[in-house]
């Protein structure tokens, strides 16, 4: 007897399975080539194999982003991609009388919720989810979008606005190594994973000038410090003033040269994280001078004999 499951027949889903596949092999036997569908709703049936096969065929032709809608898939190109990421390409997206017409980009989703903005039609706040696994490249994402709102919204009338803005969006991104510093760690998927959520807020002027800037963070795996997985780090900070700390710092904070603390695994990883000198510059323009920062590593020395463990010669 014939049964009928949602509507279907047993036989019109061994035909519909028939014409799958017929649809999905002239899919793929297509003549275009599939690397220049830069939209996944052009992919036609829409199947996890198609949408990866479209997918794939883009990244093996350095072609990382993708719109799914109005959505965009960005890959990991794991290489640096200087090219992509210019000012003048920001330039030429914020020109674009349709950035969306140009090719998929972060800096169109910029550009398009950049005018959303200036258009001061409801909702006239924005907001731009980037959401992904560990290591999809978030983080990269959030901050190409800091770079690109830093490049394109600051066009300021007089000199002084002109200096007000340039000022913040100096803050802006110097938030990113501060923020990494203290809250990213090298993890088995990633070696600058970011331990934290966060929601970052620009404000902008009447004008579409930026006047501020909002970080707020969630969850900060706090348990890093005392316990990480194996072949995973601590927090960069740790490193970074182990490695970078100078002479007279080193005697001030008890922190001999070359010692090893069970708390600190891995710290013969190298790093571009690992950069203190950057951390401390970051810091400076963020308007935190060298006796903070100074009281605030002096925190962490405090914290040692809790925070780096038995092996610490100096904790006793
Ligand atoms: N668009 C990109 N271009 C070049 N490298 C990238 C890009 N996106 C990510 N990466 C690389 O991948 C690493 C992990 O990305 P990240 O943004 O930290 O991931 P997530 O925040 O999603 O965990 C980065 O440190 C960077 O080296
Ligand atoms: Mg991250």
């Amino acid at each position: 007897m014939l049964q009928q499951v949602n509507g279907h027949s047993p036989d019109s889903d061994a035909q519909s399975g028939k014409s799958h596949r017929e649809d999905l092999r002239e899919f793929l036997g297509r003549e275009a080539p599939l690397h220049q569908l830069d939209d996944l709703t052009k992919v036609n049936p829409v199947t996890l194999e198609t949408v990866l096969r479209c997918l794939q065929a883009r990244y093996m032709a350095d072609t990382f982003y993708t719109n799914a809608g109005c959505t965009l898939v960005a890959l990991n190109p794991f290489k640096p991609v200087p090219h992509l990421y210019l000012p003048e390409l920001m330039r030429e997206y914020h020109a674009a009388p349709q950035p969306q017409k140009l090719k998929p980009h972060v800096f169109s989703v910029g550009e398009q919720t950049y005018r959303n903005v200036k258009s001061l039609i409801e909702p006239v706040n924005q907001s731009i989810v980037v959401s992904g696994e560990s290591g999809a490249g978030k983080t990269w994402t959030s901050r190409c979008l800091m770079k690109f709102y830093a490049v394109v919204a600051a066009s300021p009338t007089s000199w002084e606005s002109h200096k007000i803005a340039e000022r913040i969006e100096q803050r802006i991104l110097h938030s990113n190594p501060v923020m990494e510093a203290f809250g990213n760690a090298c993890t088995l998927r990633n070696n600058n994973s970011s331990r934290f959520g966060k929601f970052i807020q620009l404000q902008l002027n009447r004008a579409q000038q930026m006047t501020g800037a909002a970080v707020q963070t969630y969850l900060l795996e706090k348990t890093r410090v005392a316990y990480q997985a194996s072949n995973e780090r601590n927090f960069h900070i740790f490193y970074q003033i182990c490695k970078g700390a100078s002479e007279d710092e080193r005697l001030q904070w008890h922190l001999p040269k070359g010692a090893a603390f069970s708390w600190l695994p891995n710290p013969e990883r190298t790093l571009e994280e690992d950069c203190f000198e950057v951390t401390r510059e970051a810091m400076i323009h963020l308007g935190i001078n060298a006796p903070t920062q100074n009281n605030i590593f002096k925190v962490r020395k405090k914290a040692m004999p809790l925070t780096f463990g038995r092996d610490n010669p100096l904790s006793q």
